[in-house]
């Protein structure tokens, strides 16, 4: 049976803020976008980021401020022209969001309210209550919509059509009944999020698995400082679902099991509101030195009772209720239980600063861009700082559906044809006939686990070994599954299938990148090499997947500039 190939001038994966933001640049300069996506678009997790979107606008604050916290936060290894592209242009997008709707919440005298976060000279972070990432969303979305641009909700994008250097399309089904489609366009972008569901403890939503990277490595083509993983300091303690870091910037503080304000033994300027990492492992040393909290023990406390009912209610008024629904705490009347949980992945598919992806280093794919948590422009180098997300999805979004606009002229249509689904149809079929004794349940909760254990905020050569071979045993496990659901309606087994062959390949870039790198930057910690060693490896790593799953690593320069690497204390 002839499978149906859609053409578009532009088609792009994930319905977030960034592939949002470009679908509306995109529309509103004439072009005909098809955005897919697996969830509606207002469930996509650009809606969970809670506390805020960075933009230099105070009479203290400067765009060289912002340049310098980003570029010190990321240890060093962001690249310096493309920090400077996203701050300079950090007022301009929120300035844009407000003019497409957008509600922030105001100071007495009407201008956005700012909020502190972590690793900022200034309070720079704009927010709308603690639902900034959820207005904006709603806002973007409900503009590109205005401008019928085509969602395709409930659709899994399966594969990428490449060939010599081009993409021209992607190979996507139905998740309702398994209809397939080929997408065909001159202009592919991948804006399909971030990937923490490999870790057991995550703020993730379910859908965060990683698809359009392990996607994009299936073809030959790299990923980008994969070991860094960020582990945001609050996360519910037993689930990790997200406590902003809005908590600490209004003043909440961190208390171990003997009261003690611990965060002045590793960050005693900043508090804590030093950078994510920083607080993040201090949170996990505490625990380990056996002065953790709760039934298990295993978090320390958030204390925000001082702020009082009026400002909780005022400022933070949804984490108020995630700690009531799924701890039963309440903040107004006592400490909350927290712990780090993975949050953010700084590396994934290779970008420049407008969008277009690597091939290596020296060439890029035609036709194929990228934005959001799964591009790597390095804008977070080994460290991103908080509220630095929301702003790099809506402005690299915005942007790259302006290049994407302007280069598709010079495109030449590679026409698609039925061949182009056969990969996509034969992972299906395989699917739905394997026959093991394996489940996928127990596969995903094993790579969870050994992920948390061996390659989560503390790293040494020998936990990263142990894991890499487990997850060589997951890879031969999972030859061996076999799904119950054989229907083709909904069948969320099978796509939890195929989404498991997503998150081994990626979870693996993370680990043998992780082995390579010989050194502590940012969020990446090597107890066996705890110091930061920029003569060996202020460098990107650039890795490959061959057919056979090996990985193979090369390394890329970093941008410098005018902020001169130094040591970083807060
Ligand atoms: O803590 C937060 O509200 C998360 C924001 C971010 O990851 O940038």
């Amino acid at each position: 049976m002839s499978i149906p190939i859609h053409t578009y001038d532009a088609v792009i994966v994930g319905a977030g803020l960034a592939g949002s933001a470009a679908a509306r640049e995109l529309q509103a300069a004439g072009k005909k976008v098809a955005v897919i996506t697996k969830l509606h678009p207002l469930r996509s997790h650009s809606g969970a980021a809670q506390g805020g979107v960075n933009a230099a606008f105070s009479s203290e604050d400067s765009i060289e401020l912002h340049e310098f916290d980003t570029v010190k936060g990321s240890d060093y290894l962001a690249d310096q022209d493309v920090v400077e592209f996203m701050c300079q242009k950090a007022p301009e997008t929120i300035r844009w969001a407000e003019r497409m709707g957008a509600v922030f919440s105001r100071n007495e005298n009407g201008t956005i309210a700012q909020r502190p976060f972590g690793g900022q000279s200034s309070p720079r972070a704009c927010f709308a209550k603690d639902r900034t990432g959820l207005t904006l969303l709603q806002t973007i979305v409900e503009q590109a919509m205005r401008l019928e641009v085509e969602f395709w909700d409930e659709w899994y994008a399966a594969d990428l059509l490449y060939e010599n250097g081009k993409v021209y399309g992607v190979a996507a089904f139905n998740i309702a009944n398994q209809e397939k489609v080929i997408f065909n366009a001159k202009t592919i972008m991948f804006a399909t999020g971030g990937y923490a569901r490999s870790f057991k403890i995550n703020s993730n939503a379910h859908a965060n698995t990683g698809d359009g990277l392990s996607l994009v490595a299936r073809h030959g083509l790299p990923l980008e400082d994969m070991e860094f993983v960020q582990f945001h300091p609050s996360g519910l303690s037993g689930n990790g679902v997200l406590i902003s870091e809005a908590a600490r910037g209004e003043g909440g503080i961190l208390l171990n099991s003997e009261g003690e304000r611990f965060m002045t033994k590793y960050a005693p300027n900043a508090m804590e509101l030093a950078s994510r990492d920083v607080v993040a492992r201090a949170i996990i040393q505490e625990i380990r030195e056996g002065r953790g909290v709760g039934p298990r023990k295993d978090a320390v406390y958030i204390d925000l009772v001082h702020l009082g009912k009026e400002k909780i209610m005022e400022r933070l008024p949804e984490l108020r209720d995630l700690a009531i629904t799924f701890l039963g705490l309440d903040m107004i009347k006592e400490p909350i239980l927290i712990s780090a949980t993975a949050h953010y992945s700084m590396g994934g598919i290779p970008v420049n600063q407008a969008g277009n992806v690597r091939k290596n280093n020296d060439e890029y794919v035609e036709g194929f861009y990228a934005a959001g948590e799964c591009a790597c422009s390095s804008v977070h180098g080994a460290n991103r700082l908080g509220a630095n997300s929301v702003l790099e999805a809506l402005l690299f979004g915005r942007f790259v559906g302006k290049t994407m606009i302007s280069e598709m002229d010079s495109i030449n249509l590679k026409v698609a044809d039925d061949s182009d689904a056969k990969a996509m149809s034969d992972e299906l079929d395989w699917v739905l006939t394997v026959n093991g004794k394996e489940k996928v349940t127990q596969i995903r909760d094993d790579l969870q686990n050994g992920m948390t254990d061996n390659a989560g905020v503390f790293r040494t050569e020998d936990t990263l070994r142990i894991q890499l071979a487990d997850i060589e045993k997951l890879e031969e496990r999972f030859k061996n599954i076999s799904i119950k659901d054989k229907s083709k309606i909904f069948n969320t087994e099978l796509q939890e299938a195929i989404e498991l062959g997503h998150m081994l390949d990626y979870s693996k870039f993370i680990v043998v990148s992780a082995l390579e790198r010989k050194e502590s930057r940012g969020a990446h910690f090597r107890e066996d090499f705890p110091t930061r060693d920029d003569e060996n490896f202020l460098k990107h790593t650039m890795a490959y997947m061959n057919k056979d799953g090996d990985i193979k690593l090369d390394t890329l320069p970093v941008t410098l500039g005018k902020h001169e690497v130094k040591a970083r204390t807060y």
